[in-house]
């Protein structure tokens, strides 16, 4: 079969791009999401990955991206969503007990033919494969933040994914232009994650512990390592709802760290780079930004800054840490 219709289910941080990416590559999408806020808010990232785009992606000019748009839709509508669907991609946020549901309601109402594919970073298919209703045609197809330059997809499946499946989504990552990596085995973090996850979860702690504040845990990593950046500036391009999902379901320290994300951001609206403010401010901008072609170079240089964490944190130098968060002592 060949992939000629996606949906994304969730247009959050992850979401939206992979339907943006998809789109931009031909391919027509349907981006589902479970309310009115959550599809303007998906509206609004467009714009921004808009004009990423333009500023980052070869052959993105004003009619590529026009017609990337033309080639997007959105519903509140799962039936609708699924009509058509050669594959369903499930960017939805990181609860095993949501993705069971979401993936038990797609199957009663999307073709036998359609493949499903969750981007959990962290649960294994085969805790979902049995809700699918259709383990064979079942897997994970799992992208990296900002997904036009770190372009990998990794692809795994569980014991019960058909090979055909597994060919079917290496060839769809391909067509995407992305760098499909098969994981052979069944492992929570594929490859990207079991190097990245211990590097932040020890950052956390570092932080917690009170042993160093976020913006000189970056600072070490970035001189000492010449990684573009830092742990907490990794935090905020993921997104801390995210980031909080995880630590929540973690040790006794990552609790605490959760705590603190919970208190000090998220029940604050902060959530990181896509809302303008986390362990760093970014510009952000505006919701109705202007269509690619109008964009003026000065509108560039602000954007780039917004964007990748390293560039955003070295051009507006990252605000002290108790100055964007308390002090973890006296949250946690
Ligand atoms: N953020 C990252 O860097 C990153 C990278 C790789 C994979 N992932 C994975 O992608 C998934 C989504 O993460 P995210 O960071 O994009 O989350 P997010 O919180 O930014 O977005 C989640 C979206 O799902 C929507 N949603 C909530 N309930 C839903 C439902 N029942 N049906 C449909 N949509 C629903 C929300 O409205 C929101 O738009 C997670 O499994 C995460 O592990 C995230």
């Amino acid at each position: 079969m060949t992939i000629a219709n996606v949906t994304v289910l969730g247009t959050g941080v992850l979401g939206i791009q992979i339907a943006f990416q998809t789109a931009f590559k031909g391919i027509p999408v349907v981006a589902y999401d479970i309310g009115p806020e959550a599809i303007s808010r998906a509206k609004a990232s467009i714009d921004r990955l808009a004009a990423r785009y333009h500023e980052a992606v070869a052959g993105a000019d004003a009619a590529s991206i026009a017609a990337a748009r033309a080639r997007l839709t959105f519903t509140t509508d799962l039936k609708a969503a699924a009509a058509k669907a050669d594959l369903v991609i499930e960017a939805i946020p990181e609860r095993l007990d949501l993705k069971r549901r979401v993936f038990a309601d797609l199957n009663r109402v999307a073709p036998a033919k359609t493949i499903f594919a969750t981007n959990s970073s962290t649960l294994l298919p085969r805790s979902i494969a049995d809700a699918t209703g259709r383990p064979d045609r079942f897997l994970a197809l799992h992208f990296a933040n900002e997904i036009w330059t770190h372009n990998i997809a990794e692809v795994m499946g569980h014991a019960g994914t058909s090979p055909r499946t597994l060919k079917e989504v290496v060839t769809f990552a391909r067509a995407i232009g992305m760098e499909p990596i098969e994981i052979q085995k069944e492992k929570s973090g594929y490859v990207l994650n079991s190097l990245l996850m211990p590097l932040l979860a020890a950052a956390a702690e570092l932080y917690v512990d009170g042993i160093a504040d976020p913006a000189a845990v970056d600072r070490t990593w970035r001189i000492a390592t010449g990684a573009p950046a830092g742990p907490f500036e990794v935090y905020d391009a993921i997104g801390l709802e995210t980031a909080y999902n995880i630590a929540l379901m973690a040790g006794p320290r990552q609790q605490r760290f959760a705590r603190i994300l919970k208190e000090n951001f998220i029940d604050k609206g902060h959530l990181g780079m896509a809302t303008g403010k986390g362990f760093y401010e970014y510009p952000v901008a505006p919701a109705a930004a202007p269509q690619s072609s109008d964009v003026t170079p000065d509108d560039r240089d602000a954007r780039q800054g917004s964007s990748s964490p390293g560039r955003a944190a070295r051009r507006s130098p990252p605000l002290p840490a108790r100055a964007a968060t308390s002090s973890p002592r006296a949250t946690a």
